[in-house]
């Protein structure tokens, strides 16, 4: 049986130091965005200290065995198949080929059936990128598994289904999991309980969920039409087929729907950027229409470039005035992220949710509307959620906006009409005030 044991201290409010121990279960540790999570999981990991945190970690030793799900799920995948990641996974503790191809045959039977085990593994859906690392790391049969945010693109029954793995793993390895979370409400999960802020890492010991606060209903002209829309990938089978609806007019736009039924590709296809086998996409507005699309991956935007290199190009193409960038500039300090500390910043330079709170502040005062968002709560703290949502609420108010989200209850109560997509033959209108989704979906 493992056990975890470290000092812990916030040297500017006090000099003393605290002991924490976890011993098997599955402990969930809630911070906002910025306060040094994926250090803390870095530590737990190989034992590298924090810095520039306000914590200081010390007297520890990660034992042999420990593993990391990193927050980005994209890092850490580079065979050229999911099969292939599997069979990697286990090279690693397994010498036999023969118990490899058993075992990689028993761990795809862990995989949701909308993954294709020949697949490139960069084709994933965000969601089932997540379910492949939580998948490796139990073939890895770890005596520690710290896992940085690895669960915020799951829908919320998908997350209850990992739980009850990890629950399992914990229990048949006799290990503790350490879950470091921005979701609040996954602490409900916990065996124990914690929160990290800038001054204290204290146990929570009166958790209750959080709830967003109703607003005003809106109302706007936005709507999409898909007419006998029919899209599947080369060599798949379809994804979306015949589809049919013209939804009801939106001042924001919600869709929901399970981890790889096509949420992302929906939005691909009113982009433009991919194009029906069959039928049609389209968006309405009354007035100006010229849709934005915010990737559920922000890094995939800026590329190699800065923010800055990225908001001159929109300037360059006459997208962003210099009085709007200085409004957005303006929205981003109350965030409390000021412009000159991210402008020459590439992607990956900057925490997820910092890239993607730029990019939706800037998107919003360009010459774009409806803004579509994928995932735009993801990495965010809960505090940075409800002010992204009285963002889009209030200075997105002369905009429209199309929000796709895992984040049930962020978009059912921001949005004012709401779509769930259900399986390739079926996207409805939802009422977002009586929502419960068909558990018995596709993979479910
Ligand atoms: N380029 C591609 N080639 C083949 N299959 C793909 C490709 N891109 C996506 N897929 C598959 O299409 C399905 C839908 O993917 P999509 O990203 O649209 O799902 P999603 O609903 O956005 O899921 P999530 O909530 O996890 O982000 C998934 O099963 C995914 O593996
Ligand atoms: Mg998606």
């Amino acid at each position: 049986m493992t056990e975890v044991r470290f000092l812990i201290g916030f040297p500017h409010f006090s000099p003393h130091l605290n002991e924490i121990t976890f011993s098997s279960g599955l402990h969930v540790i809630y911070g906002e965005s910025g306060t040094g999570k994926s250090q803390f999981a870095r530590f737990l990991s190989d034992g590298t200290r924090p810095h520039s945190t306000n914590f200081s970690l010390q007297g520890y030793d990660p034992p042999s065995g420990t593993y990391l799900i990193p927050q980005n799920p994209t890092q850490g995948l580079i065979a050229t198949s999911v099969i292939n990641e599997l069979a990697f996974s286990l090279e690693c503790r397994i010498q036999d080929s023969n118990r490899i191809q058993e075992q990689v045959s028993r761990l795809v039977q862990h995989l949701p059936d909308s993954i294709d085990p020949g697949m490139h593994p960069v084709d994933l859906s965000g969601g089932e990128m997540e379910i492949l690392n939580l998948v490796l790391a139990s073939s890895l049969e770890p005596s520690l598994l710290v896992i940085d945010d690895g669960l915020s693109f799951l829908n919320e029954y998908r997350k209850e289904e990992e739980v009850r793995k990890l629950r399992a793993l914990a229990r048949e390895r006799e290990c503790p999991i350490i879950w470091l979370t921005t979701e609040w409400n996954d602490l409900r999960w916990g065996d124990s309980r914690w929160r990290l802020s800038l001054s204290e890492f204290v146990s929570v010991s009166d958790f209750t969920p959080n709830e967003y606060s109703p607003v005003p209903k809106q109302s706007g002209s936005l709507k999409i039409t898909l007419d006998d829309l029919t899209f599947g990938y080369p060599g798949r089978e379809k994804l979306l087929s015949q589809l049919q609806l013209t939804s009801s007019p939106a001042a924001h736009l919600g869709i929901l729907g399970d981890n790889g039924v096509g949420k992302t590709t929906l939005a691909l296809l009113l982009m433009g950027i991919l194009s029906p086998d069959a039928g049609s996409i389209s968006i309405q507005l009354d007035s100006f229409c010229r849709p934005c699309y915010i990737d559920q991956f922000p890094e995939r935007m800026l590329g190699v470039r800065t923010l800055g290199d990225w908001v001159e190009e929109l300037m360059e193409h006459n997208l962003l005035s210099a009085g709007n960038l200085d409004r957005a500039q303006s929205v981003l300090t109350q965030l409390q992220l000021p412009w000159d500390s991210i402008r020459e910043k590439q992607a990956w330079q900057l925490p997820w949710s910092v890239v993607r709170l730029a990019v939706i502040a800037v998107c919003s005062y360009a010459d774009f509307d409806p803004i579509i968002m994928d995932e735009p709560t993801f990495g965010l703290g809960w505090r940075q959620r409800v002010t992204l949502r009285r963002f889009i609420l209030r200075n997105m108010r002369r905009k429209h906006s199309i929000l796709i989200s895992h984040d049930q209850s962020f978009v059912l109560s921001t949005c004012d009409q709401v779509l769930a997509l259900e399986s390739p033959e079926r996207l409805i209108e939802v009422d977002p005030e009586a929502y419960v989704p068909d558990r018995k979906k596709k993979n479910h």
